[in-house]
């Protein structure tokens, strides 16, 4: 979810406002996620690269997730949402913390779609850990070192159980990944939508689906 700095930008507008108008258009993506029977969705809302941002900014934008949690906990769980998160949780305040942790169990049951939310998530954080996890598993002797595999890593990430994406989007124009899912997204599409997120909605989801449905999908294997 890239671009709300420069739609505040483009309208004289405190970057905070594209941020505001960022959460709406989380809101409208969720809901295009449920109308197209999209059974996962992972939002990278923050970036444990976005702490480096000024202190302003990110106690402006940890206020907006607080914010958010607590307004949209019941409209998520009425349409069915089952939230989870995804990076290191530990970092933001106590309350959030507490607030996110009951919103993944009053929504666990829920099945309409899942839902992740990335924050202070990092793909080569994520990796490492899982790496740490591996070789301290193996030095207490509860691991054998020939049986890591791909799986017995991706087992170990934030990710563990939840199938990979098939489908990766950033918006703003930029074409970056900038260290989300690196793993997980292997053999994921890529699509690079040149709208701002404030401005994203169900058309630029739907768009992004078809374009999605086009393309030929082989996994490396030779072409049939
Ligand atoms: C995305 O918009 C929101 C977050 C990273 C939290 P930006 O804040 O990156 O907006 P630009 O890239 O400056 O336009
Ligand atoms: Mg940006």
């Amino acid at each position: 979810m890239d671009g709300n700095g420069r739609w505040a930008a483009a309208r004289h507008l405190p970057r905070l406002a594209g941020h505001r108008e960022g959460a709406r258009a989380v809101r409208r993506t969720i809901e295009a996620a449920i109308h197209h029977h999209v059974g996962w969705l992972t939002l990278y809302a923050f970036s444990s690269e976005n702490w480096r941002r000024p202190a302003g900014e990110v106690s402006d934008l940890t206020g907006l997730l607080r914010h958010y949690v607590r307004s949209e906990l019941a409209e998520l769980a009425r349409a069915g949402v089952r939230l989870r998160v995804i990076g290191e949780r530990a970092r933001f305040p106590a309350d959030i913390q507490a607030d996110l942790a009951a919103a993944e169990a009053t929504t666990a049951a829920n099945t309409a779609l899942n839902l992740n939310v990335a924050l202070s998530y990092g793909s080569r954080a994520e990796i490492a850990a899982a790496a740490r996890r591996i070789a301290a598993e193996a030095r207490d002797g509860r691991l054998d070192p020939d049986a890591v595999d791909e799986a017995a890593l991706s087992a170990r990430l934030f990710t563990a159980g939840m199938p990979d994406p098939d489908l990766l989007i950033r918006t703003s124009g930029e074409q970056r990944l900038s260290n989300f899912l690196l793993w997980q997204a292997a053999y994921a599409e890529l699509v690079f939508q040149d709208v701002l997120w404030p401005d994203y909605g169900e058309s630029h989801f739907a768009a992004a689906l078809a374009s999605f449905a086009a393309r030929e999908r082989r996994f490396g294997a030779r072409p049939g």
